[in-house]
C-alpha cells in the first residue's frame, strides 16, 4: 500500500515520472522508496491513516447513495461536499455531471487527474446498504468504485493537510458514465475539455 501510494505521489510530484521509459522503471522505483522518506510524505501517509475512520464512514454514506449509469447527481452532490472541505481547492460540476477540484501547482505547466468513477455498473433499485461481517463492509459497489472515491478524497485531504506543494496543477475527479452505456462519457469530456480549453 505504501508504495503504491508512494507512486501516487511520484506522480504528481515528479515532473519526469510520465516520461519516463520502461528501462527506467528500475530509478522510478528508487525514486518512489525515497518519497516514502520525505518528511511531507510520512506526514500525509500519517494522516491518511489517522483518517481512517472518518474514511470509512464516508465510504459507507457515499455508497448508500445509489448511483446507477446516469443517475449519479445526488451521489455527485455529496462528493463534492467532501471536496469543498477538503479545502485549497476551486471545486465544481461540469456540464456533463464529472465532480473536479483543481489544487494548483507553483508552475501548473502540466496538468495532471487523478479519477475515480462516480456509478456503479448495478441497475436501479439494487440494495447498496452496506454491511458488515466482521471487519469487513460487504455492498455492491463498495470496492469497485466507492473506494475508489474515497482514495481519491483522501489524497487530496493528505496533500493538504501535510502542505505537499506540487509543480504542476493536480485536478481531482469523479467522472460520470463509467459502466456499461455510461460508455465512458465522463472521461472522454474530461479528456476534450482539457485539450480545447487549455
Ligand atoms: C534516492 O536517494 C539516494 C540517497 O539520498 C540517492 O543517492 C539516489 O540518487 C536517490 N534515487 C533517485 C532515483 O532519486
Amino acid at each position: 500500500m505504501r508504495i503504491l501510494l508512494a507512486a501516487v505521489f511520484i506522480s504528481i510530484l515528479n515532473q519526469s515520472a510520465f516520461s519516463q521509459t520502461k528501462s527506467a522503471s528500475k530509478s522510478y522505483l528508487e525514486e518512489a522508496a525515497n518519497l516514502t522518506r520525505e518528511k511531507s510524505v510520512l506526514a500525509a501517509f500519517a494522516e491518511i491513516e489517522r483518517l481512517n475512520p472518518q474514511t470509512l464512514q464516508e465510504l459507507i454514506e457515499l455508497n448508500e447513495i445509489p448511483a446507477p449509469p446516469f443517475k449519479e447527481t445526488n451521489r455527485g452532490l455529496a462528493y463534492k461536499s467532501m471536496l469543498e472541505e477538503a479545502g485549497g481547492v476551486k471545486v465544481w460540476i461540469d456540464s456533463v455531471g464529472n465532480v473536479l477540484a483543481l489544487r494548483k501547482g507553483r508552475t501548473g505547466k502540466r496538468l495532471i487527474a487523478l479519477d475515480g468513477h462516480l456509478d456503479t455498473v448495478f441497475p436501479e433499485g439494487t440494495d447498496v446498504k452496506v454491511k458488515l461481517k466482521g471487519d469487513t463492509l460487504f455492498a455492491p459497489g463498495i470496492g469497485d468504485n466507492t473506494r475508489g472515491l474515497m482514495v481519491v478524497l483522501t489524497v487530496l485531504r493528505a496533500m493538504e493537510k501535510a502542505s505537499i506543494e506540487t509543480e504542476d496543477d493536480v485536478l481531482f475527479v469523479a467522472t460520470v458514465g463509467e459502466e456499461g452505456n455510461g460508455d465512458l462519457r465522463g472521461v472522454k469530456h474530461l479528456l476534450w475539455e482539457i485539450r480545447f480549453q487549455n
